[in-house]
């Protein structure tokens, strides 16, 4: 079992307070990736979980049993850092059966725990060899084979993937996500990477500041953002914001006006938002060529050519947003300064209020599916 239950956890160094009341299930074997921009408490959350940092106020509960005043080797955890801190003399078996020589561990169980966590990483023909022998990769999976042998509840994981290359990230992304599905464990799991969160995640915590600004499944965050800290953190690259005039509201949605066209938001209505001042959002890969419920002129000033798509970063002919950006095919026959008239459906839209707050979306998520199975199918 490892289920974890965080009861308005609060964290203050000095008076500067750095979780600010969190609340959170995990429960049992779910991978649970928190996210978040650098210094919004991320860190400080996993090491309090861990018990390697006092909570100030509120309550950590793994499978039942508040862990407060326990001691991180008491709590049934074990935590990958980013930095691996191989021991360079010792051979790749003797990091990976550390913790449990510390443990005293009878030689016997201790051969067959390190060789089962060696065999699922396939570390199995390094066993012998020295740390300095193993690619950045390899290190790293010591550093989880470490953590595997002492066959925790919940496993803790805090940017290890951070001192990779690019390459190698994809491909540990890919290793833990299986060796997840091959432990069937709780992964709690720490990054500042929305798409490592994105690829990864059962479940996402999306952090701002020290607060939960949107827990939810990845395809959920990426559709129905709760407010526009999250709509801009989710989705790369990220969703543009446009300013719009709200002109009515009615059972069909809400309707706005953008530089004098108006058009009808399938959003749950609110009351009281006639007039005002909203913001539109709309992601980058929903702007299409030629014309569409709002239309608008981007003049590109930056053309980043990737070969399955194109993406222009613009300035808007009217004014307003001077860094719009638009997704477009590989091949779209665009050039710099050149105008290009592209335009966004109001079912792609996401409009949110002066707080930043989301309307409701009305798409269902199976909706969304079905758009893709049958744009995939044409
Ligand atoms: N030991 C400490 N003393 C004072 N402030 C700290 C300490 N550790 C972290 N902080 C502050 O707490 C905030 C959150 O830090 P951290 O949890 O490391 O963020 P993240 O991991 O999301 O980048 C930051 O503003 C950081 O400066
Ligand atoms: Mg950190």
């Amino acid at each position: 079992m490892g289920q974890l239950h965080l009861k308005q956890v609060k964290k203050f160094y000095g008076h500067f307070e750095v979780i600010k009341g969190v609340e959170l299930d995990v429960t049992d074997g779910e991978f649970v990736v928190f996210v978040g921009p650098s210094g919004c408490g991320k860190s400080t959350l996993l090491r309090m979980i861990a018990g390697l940092d006092d909570v100030s106020s509120g309550d950590i509960v793994i499978d039942g049993a508040r862990v407060n005043d326990l001691p991180p080797v008491k709590r049934g955890i074990a935590m990958v850092f980013q930095s691996y801190a191989l021991y360079p003399h010792m051979t790749v078996f003797e990091n990976i059966a550390f913790p449990l020589r510390v443990e005293k561990m009878a030689e016997d169980k201790l051969k067959a725990r390190v060789e089962h966590a060696a065999r699922i990483l396939h570390l199995d023909q390094r066993l012998q060899q020295k740390p300095g022998m193993l690619s950045g990769g390899q290190r790293q999976r010591v550093a989880i084979g470490r953590a595997i042998v002492r066959e925790p509840k919940i496993f803790l994981f805090d940017e290890p993937l951070s001192n990779l290359d690019a390459a190698l990230r994809a491909d540990m992304r890919i290793e833990l996500a299986k060796l997840h599905r091959q432990l069937q464990a709780t992964m709690i799991y720490v990054t500042h990477d929305q798409v490592e969160a994105m690829t990864m995640a059962d479940r996402i915590v999306v952090l701002n500041a020290g607060e939960i600004a949107q827990t939810g499944e990845p395809l959920e965050l990426y559709h129905k953002p709760a407010n526009k800290f999250v709509a801009g953190f989710i989705g790369n690259p990220k969703m543009n914001f446009l300013p719009v005039t709200c002109r009515g509201v009615s059972e069909a949605g809400v309707e706005v006006e953008y530089r004098g066209q108006t058009v009808s938001l399938p959003v749950a209505p609110r009351d009281g938002v006639v007039g005002k001042a909203l913001t539109l959002g709309i992601r980058p890969e929903h702007v299409q060529i030629g014309d569409g419920d709002i239309s608008i002129t981007i003049v590109p000033t930056v053309i980043e050519r990737l070969g399955a798509q194109t993406v222009a970063y613009a300035a808007l002919e009217e004014g307003g947003a001077e860094n719009f950006c638009a997704t477009l095919p590989g091949s779209v026959a665009i050039r710099p300064e050149a105008p290009l008239k592209t335009g966004i459906r109001a079912v792609d839209c996401h409009l949110f209020d002066e707080e930043g707050v989301a309307f409701e979306r009305r798409v269902e998520l199976t909706d969304i599916d079905m758009d893709l199975l049958s744009s995939a199918a044409s």
